[in-house]
């Protein structure tokens, strides 16, 4: 049986309503991920995805429960060790990809790795650049390169500090079909060599049906099954 490199744990998180109350989003007794293993993450819209997501990336608290990375409970941690947790172990990828406007396609793989706890390697940087098809746009902002290059760049950077997990949100929502193969293809096999654990969301069944493990929020979280939530 692999190590298990994300573990929730009777994991609650609520939000305030403008009235006052509140609005449980998410109720999951558990849920594990091992290493290398791939998932596919699909479920209504306002389910509770990307909640899930901020939850396990350490980028929100759950209010309580256990979230365990890669052996460490993040719940444990105050914010400065989660933020080093997430940028050693976990590589995230989002719908809007995040790269720094102002610097190149190699500053912002540069940029992740100087979050990270290794020191940035410019030749692994331009390597991993190169290995999303990128050799010959190093030195491109993201202003020059297409949405599809933009979203290669925020894989290649959420490799950059050699994650044991790639949580991606709706990592093709905004790529024109003809590239959304591309990242699924670049995102399945690079975490497939390294033994990556890859965690997707997505809305297209044609992305999950390419995921041996195919998951619907619905079917782990209690919140999502209770609350019919006006749009
Ligand atoms: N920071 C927040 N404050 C208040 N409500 C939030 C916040 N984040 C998410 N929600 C609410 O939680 C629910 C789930 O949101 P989300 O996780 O973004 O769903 P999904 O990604 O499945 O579409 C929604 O009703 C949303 O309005
Ligand atoms: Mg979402």
């Amino acid at each position: 049986m692999p190590a298990p490199v994300i573990e929730l744990h009777d994991v609650r998180k609520s939000f305030p309503l403008p009235g006052g109350e509140t609005v449980r989003v998410l109720d999951v007794d558990s849920f594990v991920m091992t290493a290398g293993e791939q998932c596919a993450l699909e479920g209504q819209s306002g389910s509770g995805k990307s909640t899930l997501l901020h939850v396990i990336s350490g980028i929100m608290r759950p209010d309580s429960g256990r979230v365990v990375v890669d052996g460490i409970d993040l719940t444990r941690l105050d914010e400065a060790r989660r933020d080093r947790v997430r940028a050693d172990q976990l590589g995230l990828v989002f719908q809007q990809f995040n790269l720094l406007p102002g610097f190149t396609a190699l500053e912002n793989v540069l940029v992740a790795m100087s979050f990270g706890s290794g020191r940035p390697d410019r030749d692994r940087a331009a390597g991993l650049l190169a290995a999303v098809g990128l050799a010959d746009r190093l030195h491109h902002k993201p202003a020059a390169l297409s949405i599809g290059q933009q979203q290669r760049v925020a894989v290649a950077r959420a490799l950059a500090n050699r994650p044991r997990v790639i949580l991606a949100d709706e990592p093709t929502a905004s790529i024109d079909p003809a590239h959304q193969q591309q990242v699924i293809d670049l995102l399945k096999n690079t975490c497939a060599e390294e033994r990556v654990a890859l965690l997707v969301v997505t809305h297209a069944p044609e992305v999950a049906g390419q995921f041996p493990r195919r998951l619907r929020l619905e079917d782990f979280n209690r919140a999502a099954r209770a609350a019919v939530r006006p749009a």
